[in-house]
């Protein structure tokens, strides 16, 4: 998850689960117009997110705004193309201690595509909860289930890329094989101290993407890439691409697909 120009690039992926869902849910978000506000975007990836649209989405005046984000490269990208006195992003594992600064700080949290990343989701909103204010609002969406994570499984474990890959589980969520998904991430969110306002199991289908959109996704989000050797890259993502599926009633090469189940939420700190 180092490219942050690849990733900005296939942004068409990526705002389903951020641009889109700003556009759909952040009516839930309260105001309250005279206060100073701090905000957190979790996995904040290359910044453009963060800085394109969260911060002009609010009408009270924003004391802080910080992107946190576990990848040096994307925080060191973000920081120079968007940073400023106001907004400003850090390397931080959201699963690790919260720093003493973040404890009680901030009144809004959003996270979009990132959770699914977070094995220990208990200590992720337990962590979150700490970062929060009372009375703080979070709105988050992640990936549920996706085929992309079981195609993952047939590629990564392949004897010429064994002993390239740490954990075959990375960056796969640990509801994909879940037989009730939301009940769990229901109670897991309670029980870390909020009062769930929206939970719901988004179906996403994204359509008519080319071999080569496919491609620097696959890149841009795939944890393993930079980890092959040279010689082995280009068929490490050639290898996954054969497990995409294409859509057979769309003519010429424009016709690969995604489709995956993915998390909203909006709840508030008790
Ligand atoms: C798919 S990108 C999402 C970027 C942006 N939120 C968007 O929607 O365009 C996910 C980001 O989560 C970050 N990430 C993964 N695990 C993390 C963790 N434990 N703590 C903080 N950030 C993490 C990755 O480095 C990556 O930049």
């Amino acid at each position: 998850m180092d490219h942050p120009y690849l990733y900005r690039k296939q942004y068409q992926i990526g705002k389903t689960g951020s641009t889109d869902v700003i556009e759909k849910y952040f009516h839930l978000i309260t105001q309250n117009k005279n206060e100073e506000i701090a905000i957190a975007d979790i996995g904040s990836g290359p910044g453009n997110f963060t800085h394109d649209v969260l911060i002009t989405l609010f009408k009270n005046p924003i004391r802080k705004i910080v992107g946190i984000d576990i990848s040096e490269s994307m925080v060191k990208f973000a920081n120079s193309t968007y940073g400023n006195e106001k907004l400003s992003f850090e390397v931080f594992n959201v699963e690790n201690e919260v720093p003493k600064q973040y404890i009680s700080f901030f009144d809004y949290v959003f996270s979009f595509f990132t959770y699914h990343w977070i094995k220990n989701q208990r200590q992720l909103f337990l962590n979150i909860n700490q970062m929060m204010k009372p009375n703080g609002q979070m709105l988050f969406s992640f990936v549920a289930q996706s085929i992309l994570f079981d195609i993952y499984q047939l590629v990564w474990r392949r004897p010429e890329y064994a002993p390239y890959i740490s954990d075959v589980y990375a960056g796969q969520p640990c509801f994909q094989k879940s037989k009730e998904p939301m009940k769990e991430l229901q109670t897991i969110i309670e029980n870390a101290g909020f009062k769930l306002g929206m939970i719901k199991m988004e179906k996403v289908d994204i359509r008519n993407l080319s071999l080569n959109d496919f491609k620097e996704f696959i890149i841009s989000v795939n944890p393993y890439y930079d980890k092959m050797p040279y010689h082995l890259k280009e068929k490490f993502i050639l290898d996954h691409l054969e497990h995409v599926p294409r859509d057979a009633e769309v003519e010429g090469p424009n016709n690969y697909y995604l489709k995956f189940n993915m998390f909203v939420v909006y709840a508030k700190k008790k």
